[in-house]
This record gives structure tokens, sequence and C-alpha cells, in this order.
């Protein structure tokens, strides 16, 4: 039987948990606003593009919110104390996009288009298909601020968003998998093997994309339907 003092000092602890705990569950839907806000304007641009140039520029796009241990994980392992204010300031990745396209041309091509959009800011840009990790890793990274409205008013959001190609995805995956196993006999060897890959699916997907292009003319963006 829980003594009354017990239970005093338990519904103490429930208390301080629940004052983070609701200002946290409000940040996670803020940041969700921000990841839909983006996700929409990704997918309006794919509409648009269907129907203009008869093109889809993306093939898959995925969102997600950080997971509250993912968040902790990195909050700590990064030696930063759990406070609202420093989940905003430190963390740019609670919000994530990850665009999957067929041609690394349109990863270019969607990335500048929601960049001039005058609401999306964009704060950092790392462009790892140009300058490709040492590992072999590939794709475009943004972190943006875009702008969302609720009923206290306007405010600006981080989302990062991940623009690769599908080969780049599928090479990713495969990593991601290498990264999280521990105590892999032959690791060097495998990671060299994966680096080897990460090679060879850039060279098709540069393939991959003059044969667009050859087919489809210089511009690569398929028959203008109007
Ligand atoms: P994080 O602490 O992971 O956010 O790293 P960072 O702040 O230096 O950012 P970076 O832009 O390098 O990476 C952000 C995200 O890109 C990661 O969380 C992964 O989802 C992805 N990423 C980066 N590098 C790799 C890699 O080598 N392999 C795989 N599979 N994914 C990667
Ligand atoms: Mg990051």
């Amino acid at each position: 039987m829980i003594e009354k003092k017990e239970l005093e000092v338990e519904l103490e602890k429930l208390e301080e948990l629940q004052s983070i705990t609701q200002p946290f569950l409000r940040l996670m839907m803020e940041y969700h606003c921000a990841m839909e806000e983006i996700a929409t304007k990704l997918r309006n641009l794919n509409l648009e593009f269907a129907q203009v140039y008869n093109r889809n520029p993306f093939e898959t796009i995925k969102t997600r919110i950080k997971s509250p241990s993912s968040i902790l994980e990195k909050m700590q392992r990064r030696g930063y104390d759990i406070t609202i204010g420093n989940l905003e300031e430190k963390l740019s990745d609670i919000a994530g996009v990850r665009v999957i396209c067929s041609f690394q041309k349109d990863i270019y091509t969607l990335a500048d288009l929601l960049l001039q959009q005058d609401d999306v800011v964009l704060l950092e840009r790392k462009d790892y298909i140009q300058n490709p990790k040492q590992n072999g890793y590939r794709s475009l990274h943004l972190i943006v601020e875009v702008p969302i409205f609720l009923s206290s008013g306007k405010k600006m959001r981080k989302v990062e968003i991940q623009f690769r190609t599908i080969a780049m995805d599928f090479w990713a995956s495969l990593d991601h998998k290498l990264r999280y196993k521990k105590d892999l006999k032959n690791a060097e060897m495998v990671a060299a093997e994966l680096r080897e890959c990460a090679e060879t699916i850039c060279g098709i997907d540069v393939k991959m994309q003059g044969i667009l292009e050859q087919i489809e003319g210089d511009e690569g963006y398929g028959c203008r339907m109007d």
C-alpha cells in the first residue's frame, strides 16, 4: 500500500513532468505544421509540373517528426540541457522532409523553386552531391524556416529537407544499417564496398540523366503541355 507521503511526492513529480510535457507537445505540433507546409509546397510543385511539363520532379516524399527518445539522445550527446528554448535553438531536424527524385537535375530545380518562395528562409545548405561525404553519402540538405499561422499568431519553425535520387536513397538505407550495426566483422571491407557502390550509383545517375536529355532535348523537362 502506498504511503500518503510517497503519493504526494509521486504527484509532485507528475506535475513537474506535465509542466514539461505540455510545452513539448505544443512544440512538436508546431514542427508538424511547418513540416506539412513544406511538404505541401513540394507536392504543389509536383502537381504543377505534371500538368505543365507532363512529368513529376519527385517520385516520393516522406515526412517525419523526430521521436522524443531521439531528441533526448541527441541533446544529451551534445551536452545541452533539456529545455524548450534549447530544443528550438540547438536542433534543426525535429521536422524532416525527404524528397526522392528520379534525376539529379530535378533535385536542384525543386530546391531552387522552393527557395524562391518568399516565405521560405534558407538557414543552411549542404550539398553532399557536389561534395560527397567520405563514406560516399550523397544528398542535398537544406535547413529552412517557414512561417506557421496559429491562433496566437505567426511563428517561424525550422525544417530539414533532404533531396536525393532513388539510387542515392537505396544506398543511404543500406549505409544506415551499417551505421547502426555494432561489432561487425570486416566492417572496413564492407564500408569500402559500400563506398564503391556509391561511385557506381553516381555514375548511373549521371548516365540516366544524359539519356533523358537525349530523349527530351537539352532542357530535359519533357514536352510543355500548353
Ligand atoms: P546530425 O547530427 O546527424 O544531424 O548531423 P549534422 O547536423 O552534421 O547534419 P548532416 O546534414 O550532415 O546530416 C543530417 C542527416 O542526414 C542525418 O541525420 C542523416 O539522416 C543524414 N545523413 C548524413 N550523413 C549520412 C550518412 O553518411 N549516411 C546516411 N545514411 N545518412 C546520412
Ligand atoms: Mg543535423
